[in-house]
């Protein structure tokens, strides 16, 4: 049985900012949203999140993960934050802590940890430069005798560089007896979650220590400069798992992937490029430059040119779709559809073969198949009050520069010349349209400046 604790009590105060630090985004989510959602893989009983900072910002910004929230007030070290949870927790089982500021530890670490034994677990990682960690301290059998940190560490000590990366797992009823006989006689005043290994030792449980696969997996965030800079490292790790699947990047390090890209075979994406949430590419799609994709399907062989924008929208296979084209939620694209530059479409079904190709509104509409929408074409969905719905039968043509005010319906094979306002429904198979007659006046001069 698992229990997890997530500390997320700092302050955060090199961020300069009013939001708690475990709040600011990378990859589009909050830091802290990455710690959770790892959790979550490892099945734990309880999860406890321990907070500070910010008022309720934090347990309101993680509502729906169903975790136990803990203030820890004042902040009086990382043991002390522990000791928040611990009347939230079993004794049966173990206890993981993570961190709500290191934000990319993997599953497949944390679950090595699970299997490196029984007793105390600590995830340590060897640095070049080890200054300002917790150093681990072994004997000359290799085996760990304790933690000690920078500020209380002799000069010996800090040669060491395998560090603490502050993750550990524990026994938890051992865990509980070990955080209630911390003392905060060390050189920062705190309770030093730290010193639990030292107390492990003591009583002859075993210490194993894991070290992560890649060193961003335990890089914690103080400030904007370490923010924009995993961020920039996530981004590669996830072009390079695209680039390793066989899609081709135009270049990898400008994508930018916020959630989850699923791509078929011989997806093209350009540069720029923004995926947003849950994205779907099918085989052969190619994505133009400077485009931004979030929670959409796309399917096989369509082809969507540079500055597209496409949100929670479904497109059928060889469609093409900008460049300039906005699909806002909702609209839903057959295949073969043509929707060109400066066209806005939002909760629209657009038909199997139809063409909205330049500067159009199309809104709460269903358009059949074969539909050609001239450009300017504009359906007037708002009263100022309420929307209402345009239908376009199959193999209708609408005229450029015509307004469809809806409720209203344009039957199959219809004509609308352009130029017209329909207000009415039209009949399948004619030419309606609604505009004054084209009359010249003869011998009419342009007027001309009066004399000053
Ligand atoms: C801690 C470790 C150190 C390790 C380093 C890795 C201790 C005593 N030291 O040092 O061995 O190398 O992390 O980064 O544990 N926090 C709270 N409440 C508190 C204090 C801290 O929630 O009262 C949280 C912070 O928000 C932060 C984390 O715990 O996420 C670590 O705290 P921090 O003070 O940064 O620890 P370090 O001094 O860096
Ligand atoms: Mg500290």
């Amino acid at each position: 049985m698992l229990n997890i604790v997530i500390l997320a009590a700092g302050k955060g105060t090199r961020m300069y900012s009013d939001r708690p630090k475990v709040l600011h985004a990378l990859a589009g989510k909050p830091l802290v949203r990455h710690v959770l959602d790892c959790a979550a893989t490892l099945g734990p009983q309880r999860v406890c999140v321990v907070y500070g900072h910010g008022g309720e910002m934090v347990p309101q910004a993680l509502a729906q993960y169903g975790a136990q929230f803990v203030i820890q007030e004042p902040q009086l070290g990382t043991g002390h934050a522990v000791q928040q949870a611990m009347p939230h927790l079993p004794d049966e089982g173990r206890t993981l802590v993570l961190y709500g500021d290191v934000p990319l530890t993997q599953h497949s670490t944390l679950h090595q940890m699970q299997q490196a034994g029984e007793g105390l677990v600590l995830l340590t990682v060897t640095l070049d430069n080890p200054t300002g960690y917790g150093r681990i301290v072994r004997d000359a059998q290799g085996d760990v005798q304790c933690i000690v940190e920078e500020k209380d560490a002799t000069p010996e000590q800090r040669e060491i560089r395998e560090v603490n990366t502050g993750i550990l797992l524990a026994p938890t009823a051992q865990l509980r007896d070990w955080l209630s006989r911390l003392g905060n006689n060390n050189a920062q005043g705190e309770y030093y979650l730290t010193d639990i290994v030292g107390m492990a030792v003591r009583q002859g449980v075993a210490v194993h220590t894991v070290q992560p696969a890649q060193r961003w997996e335990v890089e914690g965030i103080n400030n904007k400069m370490q923010l924009a800079a995993l961020e920039r490292t996530w981004q590669r790790v996830e072009a390079e798992r695209l680039l390793a699947q066989g899609v081709t990047l135009a270049d990898p390090a400008r994508i930018d992937v916020r959630g989850k890209l699923v791509c078929g075979r011989d997806v093209e994406i350009d540069i720029g490029c923004i995926f947003e949430g849950d994205v779907t590419l099918g085989d052969n799609v190619r994505v133009g430059a400077y485009s931004v994709i979030r929670n959409a399907t796309v399917a096989t062989g369509t082809d969507i040119a540079p500055y597209t924008h496409i949100d929670s929208s479904i497109v059928g296979a060889n469609c093409h779709i900008g460049p300039y084209a906005r699909l806002r939620p909702g609209t839903r694209l057959a295949d073969g559809a043509h929707i060109g530059n400066f066209v806005e479409i939002k909760n629209s079904d657009i038909g199997s073969g139809s063409k909205a190709n330049h500067l159009s509104y199309i809104g709460d509409s269903t358009v059949g198949s074969r539909v050609n929408i001239g450009a300017g074409t504009i359906t007037c969905n708002y009263d100022g009050a309420n929307k209402f719905r345009t239908v376009i039968g199959d193999d209708a043509f609408i005229g450029s520069d015509t307004q469809l005010v809806a409720p209203v319906t344009v039957g199959r094979g219809a004509t609308i010349g352009a130029g017209s306002t329909i207000t009415k429904d039209t009949p399948d198979n004619e030419l309606t349209l609604s505009r004054s007659k084209q009359l010249t006046i003869t011998g009419w001069k342009r007027p001309q400046k009066g004399k000053k």
